[in-house]
C-alpha cells in the first residue's frame, strides 16, 4: 500500500506526517500542485506484459487523464529483477539516473504504477514528502518541482508515463545532496515492514 512520509527539509529526525490513507495523501500533496489518485487495478495484466497490452488495459483512465492534461505521448517503462548477465549493472545505472535532486523544467513527471514500486521525494514548501508508490498509484509532479526518485537496489516496477512534449523531459540537477540525508527506498520499505503497517 502507498505510504507518504513527510519531514522538514532540515532532516529526517522528526516525522511530520506518516499515512497510507489515500485521501490524506492527496490532500497533503495538493498544495504543491501534485496530483495523487488511485486507479482500479486490472486483473490479468502481468508485470512483464507487452506495453500495448498494458496501455489497452488502462485505456479508459489514460484517455480521461490525457483529455484533462493534454498529454501527447504515453508509454510504458519497466524494470524487473532478472538473472540475465549485466542486469545488476543495468539496475544500478537506472537507479542512479534520477537519484539526486532535480527538476524537469519542460514537462511534468506523471507516472501510473501498474506493478512494483518506487519512491518519489518531493522537496517543496520547506518539507520533503516521500511518496512510496505501488501498484494502482498515479502521481503527477508539476514541472519545476524539486524532487528525486529511488527505485531501490533491486528495482521492480511497471509504470505508464505521460508526457506533454515528445522530447522535453530532461533532468536539471540542483547540485544539492539533500537526497543523501533522507531514508532511501530500501530503508522506507524495510521500516514499513517492521512497523507492520501494510
Ligand atoms: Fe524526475
Amino acid at each position: 500500500m502507498t505510504l507518504l512520509t513527510t519531514w522538514s527539509e532540515s532532516g529526517p529526525g522528526t516525522v511530520l506526517r506518516r499515512t497510507s490513507e489515500p485521501a490524506e495523501i492527496a490532500a497533503a500533496l495538493a498544495p504543491a500542485g501534485v496530483r495523487y489518485e488511485q486507479w482500479p487495478l486490472r486483473a490479468g495484466v502481468a508485470p512483464d506484459a507487452e506495453p500495448t497490452a498494458v496501455l489497452a488495459a488502462y485505456r479508459p483512465e489514460i484517455d480521461r487523464l490525457t483529455a484533462e492534461e493534454g498529454f501527447v505521448t504515453v508509454d510504458v517503462a519497466s524494470l524487473h529483477p532478472s538473472e540475465a548477465p549485466g542486469w545488476a549493472e543495468t539496475a544500478r545505472a537506472a537507479r542512479q539516473k534520477f537519484l539526486a535532486e532535480h527538476t524537469h523544467e519542460d514537462d511534468d513527471e506523471v507516472r501510473f504504477f501498474v506493478a512494483g514500486a518506487g519512491v518519489f521525494y518531493l522537496h517543496t514548501g520547506g518539507e520533503v514528502h516521500a511518496v512510496l508508490c505501488e501498484e494502482g498509484d498515479l502521481l503527477g509532479v508539476p514541472r519545476g518541482t524539486t524532487h528525486w526518485f529511488d527505485m531501490g537496489t533491486r528495482p521492480s516496477f511497471t509504470a505508464i508515463r505521460f508526457f506533454h512534449e515528445e522530447d522535453g523531459w530532461v533532468g536539471t540537477f540542483t547540485g544539492d545532496d539533500i537526497a543523501l540525508r533522507f531514508p532511501d527506498f530500501d530503508t522506507l520499505v524495510a521500516g514499513r515492514a517492521e512497523r507492520g503497517t501494510a
